[in-house]
């Protein structure tokens, strides 16, 4: 069976101000539905694995929360974080505690801050990959590109290594430039890396010590001390001395410069929810465009009152009503003690906005 490693960390600063260092994405029900992204990541696993197989990564500050939303989750499968490290930091954690348990293990890192519209599928594609980890492949998971996104890492496809298909990655090149995003997605021979890994634990931890020793060691030291009453001293102490990398660059990028990645291309509706405008374009919109997130579990939406409007992507959250009339293209939240108003077409640039603010103390 599969063990499933769910990172929830980052902010997620162009959901600003929903998404803030107290209250990150993953934590909101931005699904259209009552379950906040977390919750849904973790549900999607239901079928491939048990609850006593699922771990969570997250931050100091936000381990309590993650814990609350998952019932069913046994504490000590919250991995906790003294700080943010990124997500190889992350991984890394995870696969060496899951390796203790069952060094041969299968394990799936998945991203808390994605949506997936078709989860049997999703399921069907993740095991797929297992097929590919088990014989010692990193696996991927391949989403056709539609525009020439520069935040996303590119898989460069190869030859069929399996049908169904299983396809070797012959280049992985995380975050490019706009141009050269753009000739990748021109020369129809490149796929999205969808953020979403699957391995077996000790193939990954190989790999890791091969190109990342610093990070290997660090970790190798916090996870002898896992589970003992020198957790917590050890953690403290190395933690903090780990290099902040993703996994992308520190193990990615060079596992397939030497042949041992490979992806298996996906269709299961997903989407990198990471802005407002993109939100908007997939949750339900009413006839005139309009979309009205509802992002407070368990509490009654907030009264938004729309007239002659067009497009909107509105999220209501401090409990005020929120009116509009005779407007469109915009975004506009609303949040107990900031609200943001912006076009569409620039829900990107929230995260400059944050910037300006940080920088204003
Ligand atoms: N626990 C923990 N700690 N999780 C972290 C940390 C950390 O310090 N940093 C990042 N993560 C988690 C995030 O919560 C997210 O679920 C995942 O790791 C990916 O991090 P992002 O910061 O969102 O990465 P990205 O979106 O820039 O790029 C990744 O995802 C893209 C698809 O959404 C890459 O894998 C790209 O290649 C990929 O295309
Ligand atoms: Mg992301």
């Amino acid at each position: 069976a599969l063990y499933g490693v769910v990172l929830a960390g980052g902010t997620g600063t162009r959901l600003w101000p929903l998404s803030r260092a107290g209250h990150p994405k993953f934590l909101h029900p931005l699904t259209g539905t009552e379950a906040s992204l977390l919750q849904a990541t973790v549900d999607r696993l239901d079928t491939l694995t048990t609850p006593d197989r699922v771990f969570v990564v997250t931050g100091v500050a936000h381990a309590a929360a993650v814990s609350r939303q998952l019932t069913s989750m046994p504490d000590e499968n919250v991995l906790v974080e003294p700080s943010p490290r990124d997500s190889c930091a992350a991984i890394a954690l995870a696969a060496a505690v899951i390796a203790r348990r069952d060094p041969e293990a299968i394990m799936g890192s998945f991203a808390s801050d994605h949506l997936i519209a078709d989860k049997p599928e999703f399921a069907n594609v993740i095991r797929r990959a297992m097929v590919g980890a088990k014989e010692g492949l990193l696996m991927t998971l391949g989403i056709t590109p539609t525009r020439p996104e520069t935040g996303y890492g590119y898989l460069q496809c190869g030859g069929e290594l399996h049908e169904g298909p299983v396809l070797q990655v012959e280049e992985f090149k995380e975050k490019p430039s706009y141009d050269v995003a753009e000739s990748y997605v021109k020369s129809g021979n490149y796929l999205w890396n969808a953020g979403m890994f699957v391995w077996r634990v000790d193939v990954f931890l190989a790999e890791l010590a091969r190109q990342q020793p610093q990070l290997t060691a660090g970790v190798s030291r916090i996870a002898s001390a896992w589970g003992t009453t020198e957790q917590e001293e050890v953690l403290g102490e190395v933690w903090p001395t780990l290099p902040r990398i993703s996994v992308d660059y520190a193990v990615m990028e060079g596992a397939a410069a030497v042949g041992r990645v490979a992806t298996v291309p996906g269709d299961f509706g997903w989407n990198d929810v990471g802005d407002f405008h993109t939100l908007g374009e997939v949750l339900t919109a009413d006839p005139a465009g309009n979309v009205v997130v509802g992002h407070e579990t368990g509490v009654e939406r907030p009264t938004v009152l729309l007239r002659d409007t067009e497009n909107l992507v509105v999220v209501p959250g401090s409990g005020r009503l929120v009116a509009a009339m005779g407007v469109r293209d915009l975004v506009i939240v609303d949040t107990a003690d900031a609200v943001l108003i912006c076009p569409r077409e620039r829900a990107q640039e929230v995260k400059s906005l944050v910037d300006q603010l940080k920088a204003r103390g």
